[in-house]
C-alpha cells in the first residue's frame, strides 16, 4: 500500500492511474478502523482498479471539542488493517493539506433540509463540517465512486445531495451496516464503553430488529411507541432520539404509506458515548 501525506504526491500518483485508464474507488474515514470500514474497501475493490482510503479526524465536524479530543487515534494499527484489506492507497493528510490558508470555510449548500433533523438538530454545525471535508476530499482524490456506510444514514443522504448539487461526476454507493456478533453496529467509539455498557448495547439493534418485524403488521405509531418504551426501560440507556422517517427526505412520517422507503434511526447514549444505528422498515 502506498501512503501519501501530501496532496501533490497523491494527485501525481492518481493522475498516472487515470491516464492508464484505471478506475478509482474512495472510502473516506476518520481512522480507528474496524470491519465496518474494511467492508467499504472490499466493496470498492470489487468495482474499481484502485482503492483509496483516507484517514483524517476532521475538526470542523465535531461540535463537541471533548468528543474530538477523545476520538481514538490508532494510525499504526490502521495501516496494518488497510494493508491486510489490500487497500492500494492511503491518504493521510494533516490539517494544512485539507484546509489550506485560503480555504473557504463559509461555503454552504442548501441541503434541502436533510441536514436539519436528528444529527443535525443534536449536533449543530456537524453536517456543515462533513460536507466541507467530504467535498474537499472528493476534489483532491477525484474518484469514480465514493463508498459510504448505511451506518451513518443521514450523513450518506447529505453527501449524496452535496454531490448532486455540486455536479461532481461521482457515483455514491451505500454499503450495508457491519455488526458485532451480538448485533451492535461496529463503531470507532465502541472502545470507550465499559464492560456493562458494551454488553447492554446489543439491545440497541435487538430493539430495531423487533421494530422491523412489527412494522410488517402494525401501524407506525404502535411500532414507534414500542421502540421508545423499550429503549427508555433500559437503565443504562439515555435515548437521544428514535425517529421513523422517509428515507429520501429524512422527515418524520405518520404512516408507513407516506413514503416508499422508510428508515428507523436511533441514537442511544451509553456511558456518555453516542451510539448510532438504523434499520430499513420498508
Ligand atoms: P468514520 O466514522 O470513520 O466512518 C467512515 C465510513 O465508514 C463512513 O462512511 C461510515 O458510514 C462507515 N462505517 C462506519 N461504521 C460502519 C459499519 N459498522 N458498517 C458499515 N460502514 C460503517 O463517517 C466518518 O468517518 C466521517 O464523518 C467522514 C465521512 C470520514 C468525514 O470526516
Amino acid at each position: 500500500m502506498l501512503i501519501f501525506k501530501k496532496t501533490a504526491d497523491l494527485q501525481a500518483h492518481l493522475n498516472s492511474m487515470r491516464q492508464a485508464g484505471k478506475t478509482i474507488g474512495f472510502a473516506p474515514t476518520m481512522g480507528a478502523l474496524h470491519a465496518g470500514h474494511t467492508s467499504l474497501i472490499t466493496q470498492a475493490k470489487t468495482e474499481n482498479d484502485v482503492v483509496v482510503c483516507s484517514i483524517f479526524v476532521n475538526p470542523t465536524q465535531f461540535n463537541d471539542k471533548n468528543d474530538l479530543a477523545k476520538y481514538p487515534r490508532t494510525t499504526a494499527a490502521d495501516i496494518n488493517i488497510l494493508t491486510s484489506a489490500i487497500c492500494d492507497v492511503l491518504f493521510l493528510p494533516d490539517e494544512t493539506e485539507v484546509y489550506p490558508a485560503d480555504f473557504d470555510y463559509n461555503f454552504a449548500l442548501d441541503l434541502g433540509g436533510l441536514d436539519l433533523p436528528m444529527e443535525g438538530a443534536k449536533r449543530p454545525g456537524h453536517f456543515k463540517g462533513v460536507v466541507q471535508v467530504v467535498k474537499r476530499l472528493l476534489e483532491l482524490v477525484q474518484p469514480n465512486t465514493l463508498y459510504m456506510g448505511q451506518k451513518d444514514f443521514q450523513q450518506f443522504a447529505v453527501c449524496q445531495r452535496m454531490i448532486a448539487l455540486t455536479q461532481l461526476p461521482i457515483r455514491i454507493v451505500r454499503c450495508p451496516i457491519i455488526r458485532e456478533s451480538d448485533g451492535l453496529a461496529m463503531s470507532s467509539r465502541n472502545v470507550r464503553l465499559t464492560t456493562t455498557g458494551r454488553a447492554v448495547s446489543a439491545k440497541i439493534s435487538a430493539i430495531l430488529f423487533e421494530a422491523q418485524e412489527r412494522a410488517k403488521t402494525q401501524p407506525l405509531k404502535t411500532v414507534e411507541a414500542f421502540a421508545v418504551e423499550a429503549y427508555t426501560a433500559i437503565p443504562e440507556f439515555d435515548l437521544d432520539y428514535f425517529e421513523i422517517c422517509d428515507a429520501k427526505t429524512l422527515q418524520k412520517i405518520a404512516s408507513f404509506e407516506d413514503a416508499t422507503e422508510v428508515v428507523a434511526c436511533v441514537v442511544v447514549k451509553v456511558d456518555g458515548v453516542r451510539l448510532l444505528d438504523n434499520v430499513i422498515l420498508k
